[in-house]
This record gives C-alpha cells, structure tokens and sequence, in this order.
C-alpha cells in the first residue's frame, strides 16, 4: 500500500499531461506509477541512460520499442545501448531464420531512431560515455550496474528492461535505493588478505572472487578488504560480472581501492557489518572448480571469450599468447570466438595485433552475446571460458558442460583439444 506521496516537479507534471508529446507522456505515467509501486517520495533526475531491453526480441519487446518510435520519442539524456538479439551486421555468418532477424533489425533500428546510440555492448563503462562519480543513472545490464556503482562511484539502481527506455525518453527515476547516500553502505565485510598477492594478477581470480562474493552477499552490499591497488579496469569487471551472477550484488566497496571507501569506517557509516567471510586459499580453490562442471581431460568443442564484451587490451593479451604458441593453430574440432562491442572492435582491426587473430581464426562477433544469438555450434558438448558469468549460466542455457579457466588455459585447450585440469587458483 502506498504510505508516502510522491512530489512531482512543474516539468515533471507537464511531462504526465502531454506537454513533450504522447511518448513522454506514456513513459512518465510507467515511472510515477512505479515511483508509487516503490514509495519513492520524488522522482530522480538522471543525466545518462543505458538501455538493457533491447537485448531480448519477443513480440511485446518489439512492439514497445517501435510504438515508442512511432510517437516521435527522443531520448531527454545521453543513452547507450546494451548488447541486442543478433550481431547486427554480421548475422548471416550465424544461423539465425531470415524472419527473426528482420524483426531484430527493426527493434534495433527503432531504439537508434528515439536518439540511442548504437553502442550495442555490456561494457559500457569501458568506451564513450563512461560515467563520472556522483552521475546520476538509469542503467540496466546487472554487471554494468554493479561496475558504475562501485568502481566508478555512479548511481544507479538496475533499472527494469522498457522502465529503461522510459527514463531515457523523461530523464527521470524513481528516486529510491542506490540513488541515496543512506542506501550505499556496506552490509558484509570480505576478506582476501589471505588470498596470495600474486594470484590477483590473473584475471580468473576476480571472477572466482566475484563468483564468491555474489553467493555470499546475494542482494547486499559487500566491503571487500586486501586487494590490490593495482586492480585494472577488466579485473573489476570480471569481478562485477560474476558477483552480479552467482548473487544480485548491485554494488561493493574496495577499500582503499573503490571512490568510495577511503577506509572500512567510511564503508560502513561507523556501523558493524552484519557477517563476515574471509576468503583464503582454500576457498578460492573451491570457487574456482565450482565454476567448472567438465571432469578434466573431456574433449573441448568450443571456447568462448568477451562476456562482458572484451576489450582492446584483453585482445592484445590474446594475440600475444597465440603469437607464443607452436603454429599449427586451433585443433579443428574446436571453435574459438570472441564477443565485442563495434567500437572495441574498429580500434583492434586498426592495431598491429589484429593480423594475428585474423591468422588463426579466432571468430569476432558483435553487438551480441552468446546466450542470446546462436552462436554455439548445435553440437557442441563441452566449452571453455574464462568469465564467471558464462560459466555460471553456460551449463543451464546452453545445456553444455563448461571447464573454466585463464586466458592462457583456454588459448592451451583449444590449440590441443582437450579440457585442462582444474587449475590450483
Ligand atoms: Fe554481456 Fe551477454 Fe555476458 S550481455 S555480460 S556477454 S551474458
């Protein structure tokens, strides 16, 4: 029941009246009514958009993006958009019926009409628009969400699929959550002094870590103690990509680390964390094989890399580790394909790293992900990765077993053809 009430600006109330056309209209009534549905007292101004609901193609997803369009709708605030349904240019290499991608096509070509710009990645954060601290957001896309949360010290809750567009086209939020001051302190505390310093050089500790983390927290948010300074950006983003899996992490702090934890007191507004988890070899160990649901020694069929989208620096780590092995390239039953966003991609075509993937076959798609385009040859059995997330959805989705591993693993199996032991980190 509703017990407070909510105070609209004059903008806002000409908005709800019609005044900027009938697509602000219909998303300002959604938003007041979830603002009531919520209690939020007021609605919040927002100065970017992420849009996750065009990731999914289904009639009403369909319908809702072009009955937008089709009332003039303009994004009110800069919006960037999160993967969609089909690599947009290059979907005829992938076995996807005609129909279905005419149909993504005009869901992709409705949202870049209202004004979205055609970023079509899940790593928004690591290209154009990167939010600053204290920027007020709507953005979906819960590892996107947890990263501008924590690492760059934005705001935002994870924003519903259409409530999204709908913020994008008012420039307004219900005003509740991870909007406020009060809803940012931390709630458990984490531990990884024990964890050795060098393992966090490895990029799959911090998806192991995340892994960890999200099963622990699940909706609340973590203080995390003992990591690096070092920590680079694709190392927070493993971490966030797997603790918003295995839990519903929206944001942690990193003391000493993170723009918002100076010190554990400051993390926890002078307040005790609610638990406690210390995190040591052991239980990294445990993350780590828990993550992988093949037996060593299974033949591979596929490795998958980019979830979240790759960056220009992993592939250059990647062409590095082909360039070290023996020629010969890939096993041939094994495929070898990468996700990135178009504009990650232009910037590896243009270095001098790219003739080398080029060289050995490794298959680059964009603007999508491999849990929503079918990527996957139909059959494959047993895949690799080196993302907590895909490991953790991968055998549910896809029905495949999944071995989880480093970058330099999965570069090994493929080459050989066969699923490693489970590493010791
Ligand atoms: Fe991105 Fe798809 Fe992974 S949206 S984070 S590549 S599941």
């Amino acid at each position: 029941m509703n017990t407070v009430s909510l105070a609209l600006t004059p903008h806002e109330t000409a908005l709800l009246q019609g005044e900027g056309g009938e697509a602000a209209r219909l998303s300002m009534k959604i938003i007041v009514r979830m603002a009531e549905i919520l209690n939020a007292p007021a609605l919040q101004e927002i100065s970017q958009a992420h849009i996750d609901g065009c990731g999914l193609l289904s009639d009403a997803s369909l319908q809702f993006a072009e009955t937008m369009a089709g009332h003039q709708a303009r994004c009110a605030v800069p919006t960037t958009l999160n993967m969609g349904p089909i690599d947009l240019q290059h979907w005829r290499d992938f076995d996807i019926p005609q129909e279905y991608a005419e149909r993504a096509l005009r869901q992709g070509k409705a949202y870049e009409d209202m004004g979205c710009l055609p970023t079509w990645t899940c790593a928004p954060y690591q290209g154009y628009l990167a939010p600053r601290f204290g920027q007020q957001l709507a953005w979906g896309e819960s590892n996107a969400v947890c990263y501008a949360n924590s690492v760059l010290g934005a705001r935002t809750n994870r924003c519903a699929d259409y409530l999204d567009l709908c913020a994008a086209i008012t420039g307004r939020v219900p005003c509740y959550g991870l909007h406020l001051d009060e809803n940012r302190q931390g709630e458990i505390l984490v531990r990884t002094e024990e964890v050795p310093h060098e393992w966090w050089q490895d990029n799959t500790s911090w998806s192991v870590l995340g892994h960890l983390v999200g099963a622990f927290a699940g909706e609340r948010i973590p203080v995390l103690t003992g990591l690096p300074t070092s920590a680079s950006s694709d190392q927070f983003k493993a971490l966030c990509a797997a603790a918003a899996s295995s839990g519903g992490v929206p944001m942690f702090h990193a003391v000493g680390l993170t723009p918002e934890a100076p010190d554990l007191e400051s993390c926890f507004g002078g307040r005790a964390p609610v638990a406690t988890k210390v995190i040591d070899v052991a239980e990294m160990e445990r993350g780590r094989a828990d993550l992988s649901t093949a037996g060593a020694h299974g033949k591979l069929d596929e490795v998958f890399l980019g979830c979240p989208h790759f960056s220009v620096d992993e592939f250059r780590q990647l062409a590095e580790l082909l360039q070290s092995q023996p020629e010969g390239g890939f096993h041939p039953r094994v495929g070898f394909t990468v996700t990135t966003s178009r504009a990650t991609d232009a910037v590896v075509r243009s270095s001098n790293f790219h003739a080398i993937l080029a060289r050995w076959g490794v298959r680059v798609t964009l603007d999508t992900c491999v849990f929503h385009t079918p990527l996957m040859r139909k059959s494959s059995e047993r895949i690799m990765t080196m993302s907590g997330k895909c490991a953790y959805y991968a055998p549910g989705e896809l029905k495949v077993e999944v071995a989880f591993g480093s970058l330099e693993e999965c570069v090994r199996a493929a080459v050989t053809g066969w699923v490693p032991p489970v590493g010791g980190r």
